[in-house]
C-alpha cells in the first residue's frame, strides 16, 4: 500500500513507525517503563536536537568511604596501568597530516560502507569523488556519534565514580573520567577541524545516555556505561580502525581502543563481584532482561539518516536506504564485532542464564558464546589491523553467512 505514494510520504509514514517501533520493539513490559521517560524527552520532545544544552536531572547517591583500605587487588592493578598509560591527545597524535576526501590512497572509510550499486538501481550515478566524499559524510556522522558517546561515558565515569563502593574502583574510575575527557577532546577535534562537520545525536544514542544519567542505581549505570555502550563503540572503533586508510583516524581509533579496553575490564569486574555476590535472583533477572532489550535495540539502530537526507531522499526510498545499509559488508562486521565482545562479557558477569539463552538463541547471538572476555583480551588482540578494508563488493563468506542470519529480524531508526 505505502509503495504508490511518493517518495517523501513514504518516507515519513517509515520514519513514523519506526520510532513507534523503538518502544515497541521493547517485549519485556518492566524495560519498556524503565524507559518510557528517557523516550519520551528523546523521540518525543526531541531533547536532543533543540538548543544548546539538555538537562539530566540525576538522582544517585554518592559514596563516602570513611576507612581507605585497598580492597580490590585486581581493580588496584588495572588503576596502576591506566596511570602509567595516560597519553596527550595534542602531542602524541599526527595532528599536522592533511585530511581530504581527495585523496584516494588515504580514504577515510572503504567503498563499502554505502550500497552504491543499489542506489544506482534508482538512477543515481555518483562520480569517484562524489563517492568519497559521501563516506567522509558517513565518516562525520559515525565520529560525531562517537563524540557524542564520549560525552555521556564522560559524564557517567564521574558517576560512577561517586557511586562505586570499593576504594580501588574509585582510585580506577578517576583514570576513566580522565580518559573520556581526552577521548571527548580527540574526536570533537578531529570532526571540527579535519572533516569540518558535525552531526546531531542519533535519537536512540540520546535515549540510552538519558537513562543511564537519570537511574539512580550504580549497577544500570554500569551496565549500560560500560558493558552496553562501550562494548558497542569497542566494536565500532574497531570496525573502522580496521578498515580506514587515513593515517591520523587510524592512530586516534587505535590510542581510544587502548583506553577503551580497560574500561570494559573494569566494568566485568566490578559486575561479576557485585551480581554474583550482592544482588537477589529478581534483581539479576531484571539486570539479565534490561541489558537483552538494549543489546537488541542498539544492534540496528545507526542508519545515518541525516547523510541519507542530504544525498538521496528524494531519489531512494527511506526503507530502502535502511535494508542497504544493514545489509552492507561494514555495518554486518560492525554487529559481528559488537556481539563478539559483548556476549562473553554477560556469560562472565553473570547475566546469562539458560532462560535468557534461548532469547539470544532466537536473535540469532549464541554463537559468541564461550569467547573470550574483556579479562581475557590483551590491548593487542583488540588493535589488530586487518588491513584497509573490504573495497570489492566481494564479501567474505563468513559475513555473508551473519548478514543472512541477522537480516530477517532487523528494524531501523536512523
Ligand atoms: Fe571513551
Ligand atoms: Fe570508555
Amino acid at each position: 500500500m505505502v509503495r504508490g505514494l511518493p517518495i517523501k510520504a513514504q518516507n515519513k509514514i517509515h520514519q513514523t513507525l519506526d520510532s513507534v517501533g523503538l518502544m515497541l520493539s521493547v517485549q519485556n513490559p518492566k524495560v519498556a517503563v524503565s524507559m518510557a521517560p528517557s523516550a519520551v524527552r528523546g523521540l518525543v520532545l526531541g531533547k536532543g536536537k533543540r538548543g544548546d544544552h539538555v538537562d539530566m536531572p540525576a538522582h544517585h547517591s554518592a559514596h563516602f568511604r570513611l576507612n581507605y583500605q585497598s580492597d580490590f587487588a585486581e581493580m588496584y592493578d588495572l588503576y596502576r596501568r591506566a596511570v602509567s598509560k595516560q597519553w596527550d591527545g595534542d602531542a602524541d597524535l599526527p595532528w599536522e597530516l592533511d585530511v581530504t576526501p581527495d585523496n584516494p590512497n588515504a580514504q577515510i572509510l572503504p567503498r563499502s560502507f554505502v550500497p552504491f550499486n543499489e542506489i544506482e538501481g534508482f538512477g543515481v550515478k555518483l562520480t569517484a569523488l562524489e563517492e568519497r566524499k559521501l563516506t567522509w559524510d558517513i565518516a562525520a556522522w559515525l565520529l560525531s556519534q562517537f563524540m557524542h558517546g564520549e560525552q555521556g561515558a564522560l559524564f557517567a565515569s564521574a558517576q560512577v565514580t561517586e557511586c562505586v563502593h570499593w576504594t580501588d574502583a574509585k582510585l580506577y574510575g578517576a583514570t576513566q573520567v580522565m580518559d573520556e575527557g581526552r577521548h571527548l577532546e580527540v574526536f570533537l577535534r578531529y570532526l571540527d577541524t579535519k572533516l569540518e562537520k558535525i552531526y546531531t545525536v542519533n535519537d536512540n544514542l540520546f535515549v540510552l545516555i538519558d537513562e543511564l544519567m537519570t537511574d539512580g542505581r550504580w549497577d544500570f549505570k554500569f551496565l549500560g556505561m560500560q558493558i552496553m555502550i562501550e562494548g558497542l563503540a569497542l566494536g565500532a572503533f574497531t570496525t573502522i580502525f580496521q578498515q580506514t586508510r587515513e593515517p591520523l583516524l587510524k592512530q586516534l581509533l587505535k590510542m581510544v581502543i587502548q583506553d577503551e579496553a580497560r574500561h570494559v575490564h573494569y566494568g566485568v569486574l566490578a559486575l561479576r563481584d557485585h551480581i554474583t555476590q550482592n544482588i537477589s535472583e529478581k534483581e539479576r533477572r531484571e539486570r539479565e532482561d534490561w541489558v537483552y532489550e538494549v543489546a537488541l535495540l542498539m544492534r540496528n539502530r545507526f542508519l545515518m539518516h541525516e547523510v541519507y537526507e542530504e544525498w538521496f531522499s528524494h531519489k531512494v526510498p527511506l526503507k530502502v536506504w535502511d535494508e542497504q545499509m544493514l545489509d552492507s559488508p561494514s555495518m554486518v562486521k560492525f554487529r559481528s564485532i559488537m556481539f563478539e565482545r559483548l556476549i562473553p562479557n554477560l556469560e562472565y558477569i553473570g547475566l546469562m542464564s539458560d532462560r535468557i539463552k534461548t532469547h539470544y538463541e532466537k536473535s540469532g547471538l549464541t554463537q559468541y558464546l564461550g569467547g573470550k572476555n574483556a579479562t581475557q583480551l590483551t590491548e593487542d588482540d583488540l588493535t589488530v589491523d586487518a588491513g584497509p578494508g573490504y573495497d570489492s563488493d566481494e564479501m567474505p563468506e563468513e559475513l555473508q553467512e551473519l548478514a543472512a542470519g541477522t537480516s530477517a529480524s532487523r528494524v531501523g531508526n536512523g
